[in-house]
């Protein structure tokens, strides 16, 4: 088992991408809190929103007292509005970013001082932050911003032996994402978009946060690893 006795708490925990995570560290060893909006079936299931700072200082107290540090923190709580900048409304634009940036500083911030030597953290970035894609500003904007603070964090814990690195998904099957692939001629041009052939599932980004987290990366900080079925590697049509 790769993180036997490692206490991990992973936010967003309750669905899709972080459920998936959270199951697959329970299953090598770990012990994992979720914090989420709603309960989640973690071990330790904490509700708080992410993006409150209170809540999540005390969401991380709570896992402190129960199990004395915070070896692992994935950060999945997100949410996404599918608009161009003119489109988009401020209140849209302030959310967005309160959830998917504000909420991985406060879980970040309030998990690091319980973190010593040989802890990880997996941010969960996409591929939309390293390429760029259409009609989703402000979600692109919190995922770039999030692979330039997982390069920070790492320069920043480097010398405390904490890494951190984030993970890269391209479009995979979850509620967040159900609506795009309700329709197959839609799934289908999304499933182009991926050499593989396929789109993600939950399962193929968990194992690459239990590599991430684990000793197996335990010389890899700072980047920010593509699971994507190619697509960041280039144009996938046949011209
Ligand atoms: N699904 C994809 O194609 C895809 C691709 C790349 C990256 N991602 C990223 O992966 C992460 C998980 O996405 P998913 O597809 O599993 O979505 P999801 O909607 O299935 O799960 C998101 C979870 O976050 C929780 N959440 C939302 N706002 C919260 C808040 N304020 N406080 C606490 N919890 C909150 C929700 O309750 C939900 O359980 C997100 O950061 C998303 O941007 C997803």
């Amino acid at each position: 088992m790769k993180l036997e006795g490692r206490i991990a708490v992973v936010t967003g925990s309750a669905s899709g991408i972080g459920a998936a995570i959270a199951e697959a560290f329970a299953a090598e060893g770990a012990r994992v809190a979720g914090i989420d909006l709603r309960p989640s079936g973690c071990e330790l299931s904490l509700e708080a929103d992410v993006t409150d700072e209170e809540a999540v200082r005390g969401a991380v107290a709570a896992v402190v007292e129960r199990w004395g540090r915070v070896d692992i923190l994935s950060t999945n709580a997100g949410i996404a509005v599918r608009k161009p900048v003119e489109e988009l409304e401020s209140h849209d634009w302030d959310r967005v970013i309160a959830v998917n940036l504000r909420g991985v500083f406060l879980a970040s911030k309030y998990a690091l001082p319980h973190m010593g030597s040989g802890a990880a953290i997996v941010h969960m970035a996409s591929v939309v932050g390293l390429t760029g894609t259409r009609n989703r500003a402000v979600y692109t904007a919190t995922k770039g911003a999030i692979v330039a603070l997982t390069r920070n964090m790492a320069l920043d814990y480097a010398g405390r032996r904490i890494r951190v690195n984030c993970i890269c998904p391209g479009f995979t099957r979850t509620p967040l994402t159900e609506k795009l692939f309700a329709d197959p001629e839609r799934e289908a041009r999304f499933t182009a978009l991926h050499p593989l052939g396929r789109l993600g599932e939950p399962e193929d980004v968990a194992r690459a946060a239990v590599f991430l987290a684990s000793e197996d990366a335990g010389w890899i900080t700072g980047v920010a690893l593509p699971v994507d079925g190619g697509f960041t590697a280039g144009q996938a049509a046949d011209i």
